[in-house]
């Protein structure tokens, strides 16, 4: 099975291991696998997965490799190859940014979802008595909308870039992922402040324990 080892001679031939049901697991024998271990003539190898792609199962989860979906149990088919379809989740919300006008500032937004959701922006303003919805870039000079696929599979990143940041610029942003199979949203506020001494220092427990930020394309 996965994992285990076997026998060198094997190499490059494809064992069918089971080949009852509609996904027989099939693996192969690759000596390089094992760590710490002497590859010689008749040494040992490590059984891979042949099918090593993402597949979906009839349970609606997403697995490493067909080989994987077998290992789940016999009550689990393979769907289709790929991952199953997964609305968007945000991974890596906006923050929110103070500064002052003139300032050059960036929110930024980590979505994930299958198929790959569609990345967009709004400013929210509330008016008297109204909210006022401008989906992003509009026709402001200042600011531009960038979106790159990545970093992972199925995941894409959005910026707002603002250059220089304008009184309007303040309020709250949204940050909207779409995809066949729902939406996520996340929001984030800009404040414009008078002088620097106006940016409040986060604090140590603020601070994000996630990876640092990938800043947008130069
Ligand atoms: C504030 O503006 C300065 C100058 O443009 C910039 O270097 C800095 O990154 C900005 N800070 C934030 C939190 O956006």
């Amino acid at each position: 099975m996965l994992g285990n080892l076997c026998l060198v001679h094997a190499i490059h031939s494809w064992l069918p291991i089971s080949l009852s049901g509609t996904n027989p697991i099939v693996q192969k024998c690759r000596a390089e696998q094992v760590k710490g271990q002497k590859y010689g003539g008749g040494g040992a190898g490590q059984c891979v997965c042949k099918n090593d792609g993402e597949v979906c199962g009839s349970d609606g989860k997403s697995y490493g490799s067909s080989c994987q979906l077998r290992a789940a149990g016999a009550a689990v088919r393979q769907v289709r190859k790929g991952a199953c379809d997964q609305a968007p989740r945000i991974t890596i919300p906006p923050k929110d940014i103070w500064n002052i006008s003139g300032a050059q500032v960036y929110l930024s937004c980590e979505v994930i979802g299958v198929p790959t959701p569609l990345l967009t922006w709004k400013k929210v303003s509330s008016g008297h008595r109204r909210e006022k919805v401008e989906l992003l870039p509009g026709d402001r000079d200042n600011l531009a909308v960038q979106t790159r696929g990545g970093p992972e599979k199925h995941e894409v990143t959005g910026w707002v870039l603002i250059s220089p940041l304008g009184k309007e610029e303040g309020g709250e942003y949204e940050c909207h992922a779409a995809n066949a199979k729902g939406e996520a949203v996340a929001m984030a506020t800009i404040h414009v402040v008078e002088s620097l001494k106006d940016i409040p220092t986060p604090s140590l427990g603020m601070k994000q324990a996630h990876r640092p930020d990938r800043g947008p394309m130069k």
